[in-house]
């Protein structure tokens, strides 16, 4: 494959981080074993662990520990590292000077892989030395989420961001876009004809987006406490990026701004949240064993699983629910959206033998497998009139294929300027508008949140958000073969 791009500088604000060692180190390997470097490209680490040059290397090779050995010493070489204090001037002076003696086109990539409070004090540093100007080649910034921790200080972000950088140089990641099957999300509804007349409140009776982790907070739990919660941590961006995917009109082209404006429309039309409503529409819980946890607040109310019953006030969509829940110590590693179709408007076979109806359902498999299937139903085979259900499988991908990672299709659209796949600001803004209003409530509500056991499904109280006794949470993709009632 040839090389695609151009010269310039990756540098790694909090390269010794578990983001940057887990994923965009190993992400920028495979962009250097897929040929997808320039030759001159250089990575620099910064971090205030005083690493010498070799040392830096030493800790990325173990690493990449089973990478192909040839591959890896070639992009050790161009990894550099400089340490220092992240506020202070002597640094940015620093890395000014050595951006200046790189071979680089004076083409630059900050990645911001540091806890949110440094994205003011760097950016403003980077910008006294004057680093973000833009005279002979490009400067670009990545922020990853959360962009605020809530409405008002994003705004206060943004406004920082925004006296010192223009919008085309900021790419605000939201990784789980990244994701082979988010981005298939596009690709099965607007370059298919068979869903889109069904793909509306006429026909749907309800969708369900859920990203369970069996993992806890792997030593993060201090963070996570202040500054998280499910529904910030997942909510207020990943799974509210699937939903806008899910329910946005045809973008006028594949150009960042119409995805953008299209996107943005579906996170204007969520129904306001009415607090009275709180816990019909929302549950939040701890597993058990969280308030443990070293780093966490005694007597913390950090939900680690949110389910929350969302509403898109449009044409398309009104009066449809939209259920979002994600937890941490969840029964499987599991994400998936599913998509629940009203039932016909005549049940033919009940009372001939056949059980209870089953709907349709459209089950897209985000991860571990990357999935699309349909079930419908059909005749068991025999006298009788039975039916059971079978599974349309459409699955993407081969077993044993190589998946790419969504930091490495991410951080090549940052070296090509491709900002299709970021969020804009007004995307943040939005989403923070309707997660706000659900954490205010909670914050409010001076219960504890509900408590579940390691390896479940979550809180039973969660199944209360569908509100009727026919609607449950959606828990495995396959159903195949199964007699209607079984699954
Ligand atoms: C991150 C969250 O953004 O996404 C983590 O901060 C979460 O808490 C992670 O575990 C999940 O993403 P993935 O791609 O690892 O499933």
């Amino acid at each position: 494959m040839s090389c695609a791009s151009e010269s310039h500088a990756y540098v790694i604000f909090g390269a010794t981080g578990n983001l940057a060692t887990a994923k965009l180190l190993p992400a920028l390997y495979q962009l250097h074993c897929l040929g997808q470097l320039a030759p001159d490209v250089r990575i620099l680490g910064c971090g205030r662990t005083p690493y010498a040059r070799d040392a830096w290397r030493d800790v990325v090779r173990q690493h990449l520990g089973s990478a192909d050995a040839g591959s890896l010493e070639s992009f050790l070489l161009r990894l550099d590292y400089l340490a220092g204090d992240l506020e202070d001037a002597a640094f940015y002076q620093a890395l000014d000077a050595w951006i200046g003696t790189r071979d680089c086109g004076n083409n630059v990539i900050f990645y911001l892989s540091v806890s949110p409070e440094f994205y003011v004090p760097i950016t403003v540093r980077l910008a006294q030395t004057e680093l973000l100007l833009e005279r002979t080649g490009w400067r670009r910034m990545v922020i990853e989420k959360p962009f605020g921790h809530d409405l008002q200080s994003a705004r206060d972000l943004q406004h920082e961001l925004n006296t010192r950088l223009k919008e085309e140089q900021i790419y605000r990641i939201d990784h789980y876009v990244g994701k082979e099957s988010v981005q298939n999300l596009l690709v099965l509804r607007f370059a298919n004809m068979i869903l889109e007349p069904l793909w509306n409140r006429h026909y749907i009776d309800h969708v369900q987006i859920t990203h369970a982790e069996t993992i806890g907070l792997d030593g993060r739990a201090s963070y996570y406490d202040r500054h998280g919660g499910a529904t910030r941590d997942m909510i207020q961006s990943h799974l509210l990026q699937v939903l806008a995917l899910l329910a946005m009109e045809p973008p006028v082209s594949l150009e960042a701004e119409s995805l953008r404006d299209e996107k943005v429309k579906v996170l204007r039309s969520i129904r306001p949240f009415d607090p009275s409503q709180l816990a019909s529409h929302a549950v939040r819980a701890q597993y058990a064993g969280y308030q443990q946890e070293a780093g966490v607040t005694a007597g913390s109310h950090t939900e680690t699983y949110a389910a929350l019953k969302l509403y898109v006030d449009n044409w398309r969509w009104r009066d449809v629910p939209f259920y979002l829940r994600t937890g941490k110590r969840l029964k499987e590693r599991r994400s998936m959206v599913a998509v629940r179709f009203r039932e016909p408007p005549m049940q033919l076979f009940q009372g001939m033998g056949a059980s209870t109806a089953h709907p349709n359902w459209l089950l897209i498999g985000i991860q571990p497998d990357d999935t699309v299937q349909m079930e419908i139903s059909a005749k068991l085979p025999g006298q009788e009139t039975r039916t059971r259900q079978i599974t349309m499988d459409a699955s993407v991908g081969n077993p044993g294929e190589r998946q790419a990672d969504a930091y490495e299709d991410l951080l090549m659209d940052v070296i090509q300027g491709d900002r299709s796949l970021f969020l804009r600001y007004d995307e943040v803004k939005a989403a923070w508008n309707i997660v706000d209003p659900f954490m205010r409530g909670w914050t409010d509500d001076e219960r504890p949140p509900l408590q579940y056991p390691v390896g479940s499904w979550g809180p039973k109280a969660a199944a209360q958000i569908f509100g009727q006794a026919d609607r449950e949470w959606r828990q495995s993709l396959s159903c195949n073969g199964k007699p209607e009632g079984e699954c």
